[in-house]
């Protein structure tokens, strides 16, 4: 790793002194997101002062257009309704406000109405003039001791961070989220496993500025623990134990039971610290606004082939409508369990990841090995001592021509002819093991295909959608992220 003394650090100064002023909403946008909630909000009292006869309840904004810390030309509101009901659960919030205020929002000319319901019912409104909101349903609670689901604590949150951030880490918080969206970690859902808009602004508050914080993240070792609140800190090693699996831990200075960071996975972590160091060593706008670079899918294919990897593109149709949590985690968690099933099988599994049509509600996963042998494979055995151990062992001992062994490692290996290619593995895998509310699950061998099946979901003229299809293909298999270089085609033939 090269040292610090090789960063760039006037010329990455002069880059973020360029994007503050454009990542700050306009008079105008915030204007027009104000006006937004005082009409949702005139609306939301109007029908529940009917159903919540007697019980007290506010309507508060919350989240990033309450803390000014929203980026220009992104401003979601986030609309909570605080119930002062201690006996809160989630079919009475159903029943008594999510469905009323559904049926309230639909008999408006205009309004774009969806419930959503992951582990909390909300709804996802878009107002006539295009604001997009999410009405959340919640508990007041006195402190955040007394918070009855997650959701309760983010007035807390909205009141700590407009109590300690000044207007000039505001534009330090805008360039975070704009760094961390173009690296594609930003956001706490199961989509991204990332950095949640709250907590940029407590990394912010810590390290003082976004280049602070970028050197900050270079001396990061895992497990990570950052202390925002000194007051309320417990020791570090102690904070090891009871996070015990987080890559990254930060209490949350309003409730330091939790960690703040509990979304942020391994690969997020890995990815913005690499692209920490890029950026640091060559400063780039591309960092914050990366180009979409697209292949033809036959170019592709041919760097697949002379690198030794074959990929499968399976694209599901899931049950619509379904909340974005629902969809990414059972399709996400069915890419884990068949990359499991080839590497039992003997596949070197390279990578696996997954893209998405929200509004449809379409999910494509690019599965891709690498290339061994075309007959055998190498199978590896339960690493530990133990009854598996010896299964294994036994099962494979009469291998022809090769008998299982135990390599230096202590692991015991096999090799074994090929039962099933990669693909009929894939196919037989997708078949039997749908996500839940998946419908239709196509699975193409090539890019081409894959291509033309999603222009068959999505209609030819959705150029747009198909356009990020290629970019998102392009990238899996040429690996290299839209904001490290521009996408140099080389097959390694020349
Ligand atoms: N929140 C929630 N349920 C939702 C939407 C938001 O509980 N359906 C809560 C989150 O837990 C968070 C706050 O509302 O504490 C704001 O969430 P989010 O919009 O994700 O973050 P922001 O700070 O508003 O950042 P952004 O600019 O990305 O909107
Ligand atoms: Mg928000």
């Amino acid at each position: 790793m090269k040292g610090e003394e090789a960063f760039r650090e006037r010329e990455a100064s002069e880059i973020i002194d360029r994007l503050k002023p454009r990542l700050r909403p306009t008079l105008e946008e915030i204007r027009k997101a104000m006006d937004a909630f005082k009409e949702i909000k005139a609306i939301i009292e109007g029908a529940l002062n009917e159903t919540l006869k007697g019980i007290d309840y506010s309507v508060e904004l919350e989240g990033s257009v309450a803390k000014g810390t929203a980026i220009s030309g992104d401003l979601d509101l986030d609309i909570f309704i605080l119930l002062n009901k201690k006996d809160l659960n989630n079919a009475w919030l159903r029943e008594s406000v999510v469905e009323p205020l559904v049926r309230k929002f639909s008999g408006i000319t205009g309004y774009g109405v969806s419930l959503r319901y992951a582990s909390h019912p909300y709804i996802h409104l878009i107002t006539p003039s295009g604001v997009e909101a999410d009405l959340v349903p919640a508990y007041r609670a006195s402190s955040p001791t007394e918070i009855l689901t997650p959701v309760d604590r983010t007035p807390f949150h909205t009141r700590y961070i407009n109590e300690h951030l000044s207007e000039d880490l505001k534009d330090e918080v805008r360039l975070l989220k704009k760094f961390l969206k173009s690296v594609g970690v930003y956001g706490a859902e199961i989509k991204s496993e990332g950095f949640s808009g709250y907590l940029c602004e407590l990394l912010i508050l810590k390290y003082g500025n976004f280049l602070n914080l970028l050197k900050g993240i270079m001396k990061w070792r895992e497990p990570q623990v950052v202390i925002i609140d000194e007051d309320v800190a417990t020791e570090a090693s102690e904070l090891r134990k009871v996070f015990k699996s987080a890559p990254l831990i930060v209490p949350d200075p309003v409730d330091p039971r939790r960690n703040a960071a509990a979304s942020v996975s391994r690969r997020s972590l890995a990815l913005t610290m690499i692209a920490s160091y890029e950026f640091l060593l060559s400063p780039s706008e591309r960092f914050f606004n990366p180009p979409q670079v697209g292949e033809d899918p036959g170019t592709l294919e041919e760097v697949l082939h002379s690198t030794g990897r074959s990929s499968v593109v399976v694209i599901w149709r899931m049950r619509c409508p379904i909340p974005p949590d629902v969809m990414w985690g059972e399709v996400k968690s069915a890419g884990r369990s068949l990359a499991n099933v080839l590497k039992s099988r003997g596949f070197v599994v390279t990578d696996i990841r997954f893209w998405d049509i929200e509004e449809l509600c379409l999910m494509a996963a690019y599965i891709e090995v690498f290339k061994t042998f075309d007959n055998y494979v190498l199978r590896r055995g339960p690493p530990r001592l133990g009854p598996e151990l010896l299964k294994f062992i036994h099962k494979h001992l009469n291998e022809s021509p090769v008998h299982a062994w135990v390599g230096y490692d202590g692991t015991p290996y096999a090799i074994t002819r090929v039962g099933k290619s990669f693909n009929d593995v894939v196919s037989e895998y997708v078949n039997t093991h749908p996500p839940k509310h998946a419908e239709v699950a196509i699975v193409c061998n090539d890019l081409g295909c894959a291509i033309s099946a999603l222009k068959e979901k999505v209609g030819p003229n959705a150029h747009d959608i198909l356009n990020r299809f290629i970019y998102w293909l392009t990238e899996a298999v040429l690996k290299t992220p839209p904001w490290l270089a521009g996408g140099d085609i080389s097959t390694g033939s020349t």
